[in-house]
């Protein structure tokens, strides 16, 4: 064999190990469980694997809140869940994680209109944003992916607590393992841009952790989780040269939309999670973590932090 034989055959292995791999390890949501009578709130609910969560927990007879920036995706989605599931009780709410006054507007909303939230799912997530800063004064993609959604969590504590037992489910990603956070400065710009995703991805662990424990006794629990890998339009804001590999490898490798929403239906409603907090899955199963996602003392000084810099209020305090 000639070198470009040898090459050539050791990428053909490599990828149908992975797709075994992939195959064999993929976990299904085999929960029955309903949910009539119980409002679930999931972000970014209009694409992806949100969408195919929302229909999941339509199909399910709850009462589903989609939590979303484009008004008319969001519509879509609704019509689409109403004719798939036959569920009526579909309602959309704006968010823009990207101004923290839009979270509060959200809330305000949410707090004035409904009664009760049974789940909460941070599902919204974006990539590729680069090193803007918002109206906040913060970096973007942390702010997209984690203090905003740290906010929204904060301000909802008081009706999960209401509604109790209740669940906090955050879409993390396992992209948290290639992470260098600077706890001293969460809003230090990248070059590399996919290190500002995953720095905010660790920071969804992190927070789901503390979370966890600020909430013992409460009968609100906080779990995390990475979904797989799964080619949905989260990558439309790489560069084209980023952008073309993933769109010919990731649908033919990985996970599709309907697999890659399991876990967080898992964390969701499954009856083995009764009870479960401040733990990470992947694949319908609880997982172990690197030190640095098992870390109380990152996790009380990133949670410390982002206190700060969404300037929660005393009256925004509600564990
Ligand atoms: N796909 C993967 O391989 C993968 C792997 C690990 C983790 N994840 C995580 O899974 C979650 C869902 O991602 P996905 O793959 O389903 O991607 P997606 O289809 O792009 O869904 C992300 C959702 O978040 C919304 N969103 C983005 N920026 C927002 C903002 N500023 N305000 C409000 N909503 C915003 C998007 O709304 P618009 O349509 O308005 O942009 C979209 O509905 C994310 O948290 C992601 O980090 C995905
Ligand atoms: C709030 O509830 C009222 C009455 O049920 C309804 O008319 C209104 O559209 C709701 N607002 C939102 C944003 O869903
Ligand atoms: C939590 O649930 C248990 C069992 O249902 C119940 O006994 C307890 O009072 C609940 N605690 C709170 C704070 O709601
Ligand atoms: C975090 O904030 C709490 C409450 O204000 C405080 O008691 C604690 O000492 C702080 N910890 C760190 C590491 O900043």
């Amino acid at each position: 064999m000639n070198t470009f034989t040898c090459i050539a055959f050791g990428i053909i292995v490599f990828i149908v190990v992975v797709k075994i791999l992939n195959v064999v390890t993929k976990g299904r949501c085999t929960s029955k469980a309903k949910l009539n009578g119980k409002t679930v709130l999931i972000t970014g609910a209009s694409g992806g694997i949100g969408k195919e969560t929302a229909i999941d927990m339509a199909a399910r007879g709850a009462r589903v809140i989609l939590g979303c920036r484009n008004l008319k995706f969001a519509e879509d989605t609704k019509q689409e869940i109403i004719s798939k599931t036959g569920n009526t009780n579909i309602v959309i709410y704006q968010i823009d994680f990207e101004s923290l006054t839009s979270v509060r507007k959200f809330s305000k909303l949410i707090h004035e209109n409904e009664s009760r939230l049974d789940v909460l799912i941070n599902n919204a997530g974006a990539m590729g944003l680069g090193n803007k800063i918002t109206e906040d004064g913060l970096h973007i993609m942390m702010q997209v992916n984690h203090f905003g959604p740290f906010l929204l969590t904060n301000l909802l504590l008081d009706l999960l607590k209401k509604s109790a037992p209740s669940r906090i489910v955050t879409v993390s990603s396992l992209g948290y393992i290639l992470t260098l956070l600077d706890p001293d400065n969460l809003n230090k710009p990248r070059r590399f841009d996919e290190l500002n995703y995953f720095n905010s991805k660790l920071c969804n662990i992190l927070m789901s952790n503390e979370l966890a424990r600020k909430l013992e006794g409460t009968n609100v629990t906080s779990n995390c989780l990475h979904p797989g890998v799964i080619y949905t339009p989260l990558f439309k804001h790489l560069p084209w040269y980023k952008r073309i590999p993933v769109s010919l490898i990731f649908p033919f490798l990985f996970k599709n939309t309907k697999e890659g929403a399991q876990t967080t239906i898992h964390c969701a409603v499954c009856e083995k999670v009764y009870g479960v907090s401040g733990k990470y899955f992947q694949d319908c199963k609880e997982y172990w973590t690197l030190p640095i996602a098992s870390n109380r003392e990152l996790d009380v000084k990133v949670w410390n932090k982002s206190m700060e810099f969404v300037k929660l209020q005393e009256n925004e305090i509600h564990y």
